[in-house]
């Protein structure tokens, strides 16, 4: 008896794509993105810039405790460098741009060592001596967000803190000549403190990235002038915001009754006159000033035109935004006020210089969404009437210069017609654009429940009409064999046996340090694991990685070419770290400031949204990496994230909530879409078939991949039957769940195969496949001559979780693999003579009541039960000996456990005669 003489198996090897991290160019993107997107909103007496040679007092924790990005997926745990804004400064004065008055620093530094909480104490010692020796003051004032929980509408985080206001109050009482505050903030926080000081300079920097430092003090030093414009509406209270109502009002779901009325839309119908509004969407200065002229707007071939002529009348270069609102009419179905049309931003524009900006949009882009057939049901209709539009650069100050254009449509027209969808089943009622609330059926024929948990299978569902069963095995097509060739693919997926197609359903190990797992990973038929890593910041990956700016920033750059350069630097990035997916951009709509995860979405407008999204989409695919958008759809709250329903019309979903979503998909086709962890009207959105199926693919012509967020809580077997094709990250928890869902007729090989269609259409496309040299194919042979021993090391494929590592003791020197509930591995068999062969495999445990299951090519043909602990875990003993069938031929024998805890060596296979059935 001995070990089985293997060849060493070539499992495929990625090439190489060189390490070489593009540190400096990327820095500098990052940086030049950060300082495009802060917004100055406040500099009555020009404290900005400070002055050449001005000496500065920094004041605040938040100079070195500065967040460069937030919480969850969206940090970058080792990004390649980490400049707070007293980095940022002082890296300024060592340039000689200003000085910095050290006592302070020196003070501040102290405090935070000795882990101080929450702002420093200023002893007006201290503060006399800086008001002597420095004539500015900038004090920084920091919020954090992370994914997984919400903010809160309370001091110290939405509104400032008392020490905040306190130190406020001194540095503003101090006797400084300037002072400026800047607000490292992962979203909207109240501002309405900052009209009690009109002298006071306010920046917003956001959580701008790795160099969000050096970009605040390029802004701070006037080495950048600030050209970011807001994409949030700053309203006067929390309680403005018509969410604010219902956000924190239940943990189970949240009505969106506010419905289309979502940021400015709400404020520009029910507050025209800016009553409840501190600074308006669009809104953002600058260090000079613009004049906006020849403003011009026409209709052709069923597209609005606008130019506008756009001249720096200041004394500095800088840049400017102009944005194009339109007021519809309010017809039948009733219309905000505004909705932004076009915007578009300007070069460097020298003093003195011009430049005229073209933008065009077709006009039917203004149309609504009837969802309730009070013109036609289900219809996007364009009604008739005056479209005014509003051009300026914010939206104030496009209100204030009033209508400049009306485009008369003369008849109501009907853009396209589509059905029902995901319609809200327990949303009672919603506002009108009157003010009144219109009431809504509940629709008792609809009452779908969300599900209990990821391993329901309670669903009675036909018996499978496809037997389980061993292939006939002919002549083998690796997925090599389909590049190019699609026609095949259905031949491909036809021989793949029923677990294959299962495990692909599955996500995979994570092969990228750090990464966020894979997809494919069937070595045998030349699939490589292709590899996911988050977003949307930066790569969360342990390799060093850019940390780019929060979406929020980006998006407050108005410059889509931007985004799309950021886009193509974190792609190339990707590929250089062997990631295939980039989980990214986040697309939700900012709907409540509290949101924990604004800071990874764009803002409250769809439009923008879109745009953004498209961009930075475009560019990650430049670079052959495939972008996953995310979190589809209505993903706006975290607090009992995973079963917390949103509410919502079907109106505001089309306008509003998947407008987003649909401009991103239809101009930059990401390959992947991720569904959300919420529920969409009482349907968790990776079940959700009217989402996944009926709008992304068949109205919208997605033709990519759906997979799960991480670890979600629905049936795996029904995100298959919706449109979701991928569980992630492992779905290790449900395993065997696919199979069971098969044999009791839940689902069927056919929804397999078509579920794993896109799969591997999306993997030929990825750099992981191109790059893939499949393993070379060498079954293990077993003899009748003498029992074969295999290695438990010489699976050709397994599950994420398992690991195989070496262990001490009797059997040393050998490689084990542990493996916990739900993993398997897989081995590659040719068997010289079909007959009954005794199966030993060689364990170790500490529990008693291990199980693990045998499958011979997906069918289950052995169970191995250990009754016993071995007596420690590198305690190896001889399991028990249960008897095989073995056919004739090539075959896959997969081993998945049950049990939490079990190890195994390998195991024996020993000729034993003809006559046992395998009937489990
Ligand atoms: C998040 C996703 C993220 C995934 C992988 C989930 O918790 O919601 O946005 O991409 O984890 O890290």
């Amino acid at each position: 008896m001995g070990w089985f003489p293997l060849k060493l198996l070539n499992v495929g090897v990625r090439r190489e794509r060189g390490a070489v991290f593009l540190k400096k160019k990327n820095a500098e993107l990052s940086r030049k993105a950060a300082g495009e997107g802060m917004v100055l909103l406040q500099n009555t007496k020009n404290a900005l810039p400070i002055k050449k040679g001005a000496a500065v007092a920094l004041f605040g924790i938040g100079q070195i405790k500065f967040h460069l990005y937030g919480g969850g997926s969206g940090s970058v745990p080792n990004a390649s460098e980490n400049i707070n804004l007293l980095q940022g400064m002082e890296n300024k004065a060592s340039g000689g741009r200003i000085f910095l008055y050290k006592p302070l620093i020196e003070s501040y530094s102290a405090y935070i060592q000795m882990d101080g909480r929450g702002e420093m104490p200023l002893s007006e010692e201290l503060l006399k001596k800086a008001v002597k020796n420095a004539d500015t003051a900038i004090f920084t004032i920091s919020r954090y967000a992370s994914e997984g929980s919400d903010r809160k509408a309370a001091k110290g985080d939405y509104y400032l803190s008392d020490k905040e206001i306190d130190m406020l109050e001194k540095i503003n009482r101090a006797g400084f000549k300037h002072v400026a505050v800047v607000l490292n903030i992962p979203g909207v926080m109240d501002t309405s403190w900052i009209s009690r000081y009109p002298d006071m300079s306010v920046l917003i920097s956001w959580m701008p990235g790795m160099e969000g430092g050096n970009a605040v003090a390029d802004i701070l030093c006037g080495d950048v002038n600030p050209s970011g414009k807001l994409v949030d509406t700053f309203a006067a209270s929390y309680d403005d915001y018509p969410s604010s109502r219902n956000f924190s009002q239940h943990t189970d779901y949240v009505n969106y009754e506010e419905d289309i009325f979502n940021g400015y839309r709400y404020f520009e119908t029910f507050d025209p006159k800016h009553r409840r509004i501190i600074y308006s969407f669009g809104y953002g200065q600058s260090y000079t000033t613009f004049h906006l002229s020849k403003i011009k707007l026409s209709e052709s071939e069923k597209h609005v035109k606008i130019t506008v002529k756009v001249t720096n009348t200041g004394k500095l270069s800088g840049k400017e935004v102009v944005q194009v609102y339109c007021g519809a009419p309010q017809g039948k179905l009733g219309k905000a006020a505004r909705q932004l049309a076009a915007f578009r931003k300007t070069g460097l524009l020298k003093p003195g210089r011009s430049q005229v900006l073209s933008m065009s949009f077709p006009i039917t882009d203004m149309a609504g969404y009837d969802d309730t057939g009070r013109i036609k049901k289900s219809a996007w209709l364009l009604e008739k009437g005056d479209y005014r539009f509003f051009i300026g650069n914010s939206l104030l100050d496009a209100d204030q210069r009033g209508v400049q254009r009306i485009i008369k449509v003369n008849a109501t027209k009907i853009i396209r017609q589509l059905a029902e969808h995901a319609a809200p089943v327990r949303l009672l009622k919603r506002l009108l654009a009157d003010g009144s609330y219109e009431r809504l059926r509940m629709d008792t024929a609809h009452k779908k429940m969300k599900t209990k948990s990821a391993n329901d299978l309670t669903g009675s569902g036909e018996k499978s009409t496809v037997e389980l069963r061993f292939s006939k095995k002919k002549a083998k097509i690796m997925l090599q064999d389909v590049a190019g060739k699609p026609a095949k693919l259905d031949a491909f997926i036809e021989q793949l046996e029923d677990d294959q197609l299962a495990g692909l359903s599955r996500g995979t190990k994570a092969t990228v340090a750090g990464g966020t797992g894979g997809i494919g990973n069937l070595n045998e038929y030349g699939i490589p694991n292709v590899q996911t890593a988050d977003g949307p910041a930066g790569l969360r990956i342990t390799n060093p990685a850019t940390a780019w700016p929060m979406e929020t920033l980006l998006a407050s750059t108005w410059d889509p070419e931007l985004v799309r350069a950021v886009g193509k630097a974190a792609g190339k990035e990707a590929l250089r770290n062997s990631v295939d997916i980039w989980l990214a951009p986040g697309m939700n709509i900012h709907r409540d400031p509290l949101n924990g995860r604004n800071f990874e979405y764009w803002a409250e407008d769809p439009l923008i949204a879109g745009k953004m999204g498209a961009a930075l989409i475009e560019g990650v695919q430049s670079q052959g990496i495939l972008a996953e958008i995310k979190h589809f759809a209505v993903n706006n709250k975290e607090t009992n994230r995973k079963e917390s329903d949103s509410r919502v019309s079907e109106r505001a979903l089309r306008e509003i909530y998947l407008k987003g979503f649909e401009i991103a998909i239809k101009e930059s086709r990401p390959r992947l879409v991720m569904s959300a962890y919420n529920l969409v009207n009482g349907i968790r959105t990776s079940e959700n078939k009217d989402l996944l199926t009926h709008i992304l693919r068949n109205e919208w012509g997605y033709q990519g991949v759906v997979t799960s967020d991480w670890n979600n809580t629905a049936a795996f077997y029904k995100e298959i039957l919706a449109g979701n094709h991928v569980r992630m990250p492992s779905g290790s928890a449900t395993a065997d769940h696919l199979m069971i869902a098969l044999q009791k007729g839940l689902i069927t090989r056919t929804d397999l195969q078509n579920n794993v269609r896109p799969i591997l259409k999306m993997i030929l496309q990825t750099q992981a496949f191109k790059n893939y040299r499949p393993a070379e194919q060498a079954p293990i042979a077993i003899s009748v001559s003498e029992a074969t021993r295999i290695r438990a090391a010489d699976f050709i494929d397994a599950s994420a979780g398992v690991n195989i590592r070496s262990f001490p003791g009797k059997d040393s020197g050998l490689k084990s693999a542990q493996a916990g509930n739900g993993e398997w591995m897989r081995f590659i068999i040719f068997v010289e003579k079909e007959g009954t062969y005794s199966f030993t495999p060689r364990i170790s445990t500490r529990y008693d009541h291990q199980i693990f299951d045998i499958f011979l090519d997906g069918r289950k043909i052995g169970r191995s039960i250990q009754e016993k602990a071995t007596g420690g875990c590198h305690n190896w003993k001889n399991g028990e000996t249960i008897d095989l069938r073995l056919p004739e031929g090539r075959h896959t024998l997969k081993l998945t456990f049950h049990t939490t805890e079990e190890k195994i060596n390998g195991f024996e296979l020993a000729y034993n005669g003809t006559n046992v059935n395998n009937e489990v």
